[in-house]
């Protein structure tokens, strides 16, 4: 595989990101203090959120460049987070490449039809995935607006988690020396096959089940389209300036782990290999050139039982979801891998000293890993009090130093 060097632009290139807490943590180091994000923190938990979207559907918010950037924006100046998540969506690929889909409020993604058979694949399939890159414009402004936002209110007032002076970095200014980390995201491709496959959101996700066994070949086809398409919509958000790739393959759990080992796992690869190439330069003190990869996160919900696999298709940090206590993973996945994860969100509505006491927990639950970086088990619940967001990464970066 032949390495692509990032612009020197790149925030970490430029060495704005490369030594923040988030991107150390994901390299598997330890840093002042634990970074903490959260899946979901951008949407209708927030206020400013909800007032923005009025009168905007889902998916024209997040082909807005200057909206899906404010939307970003918003948790991170709230919070005082350790990472922004891009503002997007698994299925805005999809629609970028003329595949009719829209996202309801309260339900998810719904399209015209399923995609449930030899037929169906085969119609979605003619779409060349290549055709993404030609529509992504807006992606990339929105993320390219989003870091210039980033580089310039980071050094006022976001902490970014620098313990020592700046290394590694070739163009650093004065002005704008650190900056928060941009996070990239997509869905994996069963995630979109779920979706896909049923029409629209599904309890146990019964035809892309159906269909890997019924008809393997139009399977096969429709992750490695899955998988092409997916890869691109991330590699576009990397270049454009993410320091870190999410993968979502948040209905994994739906599988068995030889389904998933067999009919899943290598289409995530592939969908990873978009990525895998992208790397950054950095110089240490005595003037040695290292070149790092770009780190990528891999996610499911419910996926207990193919932690370790999630961990093999080649990722640096596994995201676990509540249902698996962090030292429990670790032993999992390995003593080597960084995990991020795994407050259970119902507690976010709990009494502030439960509340407290399961931060506590998971934050010494997570030092079985070589770093770790605090997260929710699943998505921010949108009934959610923004307060106690800011109150528990506040907990955080004081109790996890
Ligand atoms: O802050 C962030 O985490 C970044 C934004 C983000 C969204 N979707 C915005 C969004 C991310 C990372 C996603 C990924 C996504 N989308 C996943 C994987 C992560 C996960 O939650 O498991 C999945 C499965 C989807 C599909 C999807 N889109 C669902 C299930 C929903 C929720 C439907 C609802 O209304 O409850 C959406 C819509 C969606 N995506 C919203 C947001 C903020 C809510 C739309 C709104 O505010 O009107």
């Amino acid at each position: 595989m032949s390495r692509v060097i990032l612009s020197p632009q790149h925030p970490l290139s430029a060495g704005l990101t490369g030594d923040s807490r988030l991107v150390r943590a994901y390299r598997g180091e330890r840093s002042d203090t634990t970074p903490v994000w959260f899946m979901r923190q951008a949407g209708r938990s927030l206020p400013e959120y909800r007032d923005l979207r009025v009168g905007t559907r889902m998916l024209d918010a997040c082909l807005d460049p200057g909206m899906a950037s404010e939307i970003t924006l918003q948790p991170v100046r709230r919070h005082k987070v350790d990472a922004g998540i891009f503002f997007s969506d698994i299925v805005v690929p999809l629609k970028l490449v003329g595949v009719d889909v829209e996202i309801q409020p309260g339900r998810g993604p719904v399209f015209s039809k399923g995609y449930a058979d030899a037929a169906g694949v085969a119609e979605l399939t003619s779409i060349d995935p290549a055709r993404l890159d030609a529509a992504s414009g807006p992606i990339t402004e929105a993320v390219q607006r989003t870091v210039a936002e980033l580089n310039v209110t980071a050094p006022s007032g976001i902490s970014t988690g620098s313990t020592s002076s700046a290394t590694g970095s070739t163009s650093g200014s004065a002005a704008s020396t650190r900056s928060t980390p941009l996070i990239g995201f997509a869905g994996a491709p069963f995630t979109l096959a779920a979706y896909l496959a049923e029409g629209g959101p599904s309890k146990d996700h019964l035809a892309a089940r159906t269909l890997m066994h019924a008809d393997p070949g139009a399977w096969s086809a429709l992750m490695e389209w899955t998988a092409e398409l997916t890869g691109r919509f991330l590699r576009t958000q990397v270049l454009a300036g993410a320091s870190a790739a999410q993968l979502f393959d948040s209905w994994a759990g739906a599988l068995s782990l030889a389904d998933y080992e067999t009919h899943v796992a290598p289409a995530s690869a592939k969908a990873l290999a978009h990525v895998h190439d992208l790397s950054y330069e950095v110089a240490d003190a005595s003037g040695t050139t290292e070149t790092r990869p770009v780190p990528v996160v891999h996610f499911g919900v419910g996926t207990g039982e193919l932690l370790g696999a999630m961990h093999g298709i080649g990722v640096d940090t596994v995201g676990v979801d509540y249902r698996v206590p962090l030292d429990v993973a670790a032993h999992r996945v390995g003593a080597d891998v960084p995990l991020q994860g795994n407050l259970d969100p119902a507690l976010l509505a709990a009494p502030w000293p439960v509340l407290e006491a399961a931060v506590r927990d998971v934050l010494a639950r997570g030092k079985a890993a070589p770093a770790h970086v605090f997260n929710l088990g699943h998505g921010v619940p949108p009934e959610t009090d923004p307060t106690v967001l800011t109150r528990v990464v506040e907990l955080v970066h004081e109790a996890g130093a």
